[in-house]
């Protein structure tokens, strides 16, 4: 009998977006070496290494594979609507000053809980130059801490580019 519940291919599942690394990778990664914590998983295959949107991915699969030690994730009472709102007046004061600094824009074009949609313009989209990987690692972060919870940036030009160089 088949399983009812759609479980993607860990060789498939992309974890990070930044580095293009999959769940499988990080899984090999973690069971040759025995890692026990994110930041030496990003030691050895970059994930989370760039924006840190997949810290908590990376965190979760390190959690199925040696059980979890920590506390139950923090859940903001802002509804999405309020999250957003924060969201956009960070993003015109703060934020897009700094993307205009690469000669780059950002337009969110949703929340839902934990995730925020956005599409990134400019000719430095889809690198993983410094500057750029510390922007997003920025902008999760007062994201973060205005809604007051880890919030997850999902750059939807990166999903975009893998849908159209997956040969399947
Ligand atoms: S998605 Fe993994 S560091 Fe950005």
């Amino acid at each position: 009998m088949s399983d009812p519940v759609h479980r993607p291919d860990p060789r498939e599942n992309l974890i990070c977006r930044c580095y293009q690394v999959t769940e499988a990778t990080i899984r090999q990664a973690i069971e040759a070496r025995n890692l026990r914590t994110v930041e030496a998983v990003t030691a050895r295959t970059n994930a989370a290494g760039g924006c840190s949107s997949c810290y908590d991915d990376v965190q979760d699969i390190l959690d199925q594979m040696h059980g979890s030690t920590r506390a139950r994730r923090r859940v903001s009472p802002l509804t999405n609507a309020q999250k957003r709102t924060l969201i956009l007046a960070l993003i015109r004061d703060d934020i897009r000053p700094l993307f205009r600094l690469n000669d780059m824009d950002i337009h969110v074009l949703g929340v839902q809980d934990d995730q925020v949609f956005a599409r990134t313009e400019g000719p430095l989209v889809g690198t993983t130059l410094p500057s750029v990987l510390t922007l997003k690692w920025h902008l999760v972060k007062m994201m973060s801490e205005a809604c007051g919870q880890k919030m997850q940036f999902i750059e939807m030009n990166m999903l975009d580019r893998r849908e159209t160089t997956d040969p399947n």
